[in-house]
């Protein structure tokens, strides 16, 4: 099967995953309408491209809070690997070492953070924290973290509770009992979502600056209210996240949500989306109205599901060749050259 871009990725995934596991990566909210605008809304923005611009040489690179990755596509935090493929999110780091990128590993990974880390020495690595109730467990992952040289921490604001999937009730979804929440291993019941905590607020985020001398980046933002709040409170990055539809059934795309955010923000601190990215040109589409980089989900999640490490490098590399295409088509040749110019702004 020839693979050509993320959706035959998609259909592989859907194919071979047991059902269960496959129902859980695809689950959105209630009836999905998030999870499905996320891609929809894409197809409604139009470029304005540019012609004859020598765009004979191109740079793709960018930088994430000063380091450099090899294009403007990172892995965004899923939980779960082990159920896509049997060495879990080791093969997850290994893909985005060897494609220099930045890989967010999930509080709710199937490996533990050791693992990771040693799996892809020197790797660009963020560590994705879900606040839990017994804080003492949230700070020692952190304090691990930052002991094994991950770079960021991303606080998730968007999940007090899950979301209501509705496969995954009907399902009885959880993990296979050989598969273990290592890094939560004998801190408490782990598969009782309960467990998170609900009472989080604002105040909190510093509270994690005392406990870590890392960037905190804070992921599922989608108003401007909210962007104002987390630059007072002195995070270093804000992701635009609807967390792929799972959580609020009804909210916006975030490409849709992406404006106001980095609006808000002014430039103060870095702005990143994610949530239905799947070909390059959406990732120009996201560049062009304000985001520094963009995360993917599911399709990393196809991509392991599909031939590991080797699976995931390639979902990546055609995001890459699409990304660099699309660039070119539109007229500009580095990083620095892509704007709001390009893409029809009165029709958003
Ligand atoms: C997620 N997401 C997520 N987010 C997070 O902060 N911590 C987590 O553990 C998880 N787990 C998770 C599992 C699965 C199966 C999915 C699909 C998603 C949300 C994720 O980081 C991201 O916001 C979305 O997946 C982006 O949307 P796309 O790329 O899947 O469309």
């Amino acid at each position: 099967m020839a693979m050509v871009c993320l959706s035959d990725f998609e259909a592989y995934a859907k194919k071979y995953l047991p059902k269960i596991a496959w129902d859980f990566f695809a689950a959105g909210a209630d009836d999905c309408s998030t999870r499905d605008e996320n891609i929809l809304a894409y197809k409604r923005i139009h470029f304005r491209p540019r012609m004859l611009r020598d765009v004979s040489m191109m740079d793709i690179r960018t930088k994430l809070l000063g380091s450099e990755i090899s294009f403007p596509v990172g892995i965004a935090p899923t939980g779960f690997h082990q159920l896509a493929w049997p060495d879990g999110e080791k093969s997850t780091a290994r893909a985005a070492r060897a494609m220099s990128t930045c890989y967010i590993a999930s509080t709710y990974s199937t490996c533990t953070l050791e693992e990771i880390a040693a799996a892809a020495p020197g790797g660009l690595r963020w560590f994705q924290l879900y606040i839990h109730r017994n804080r003492a467990v949230s700070q020692q992952l952190v304090q691990r973290a930052e002991a094994l040289s991950f770079q960021g921490l991303v606080l998730t604001a968007d999940l007090p509770y899950t979301g209501k999937r509705r496969d995954d009730v009907r399902n009885g979804f959880r993990l296979p009992p050989h598969m273990k929440l290592k890094n939560l291993e004998g801190a408490f019941e782990v598969c009782k979502m309960s467990l998170l905590d609900p009472s989080v607020t604002w105040n909190d985020i510093y509270w994690l600056r005392s406990l870590t001398h890392l960037p905190i980046i804070i992921k599922g933002i989608l108003t401007k209210e909210d962007a104002e709040l987390a630059v007072r409170h002195g995070v270093q990055g804000i992701i635009v996240s609807n967390h792929g539809g799972r959580q609020l059934d009804g909210g916006p795309a975030t490409i849709d949500a992406l404006v106001e955010v980095v609006e808000a923000v002014q430039g103060r601190v870095e702005v990143y989306l994610d949530g239905g990215i799947r070909k390059g040109s959406d990732v120009l589409k996201a560049l062009a109205l304000g985001a520094k980089c963009v995360f993917i989900g599911r399709p990393a999640l196809w991509g392991l599901a599909y031939k590991g490490e080797e699976g995931l490098q390639e979902v990546l590399r055609i995001l890459q060749d699409e990304f660099h295409l699309s660039m070119a088509l539109a007229g500009c040749a580095s990083i620095s050259e892509i704007g709001r110019h390009l893409v029809q702004f009165s029709k958003l």
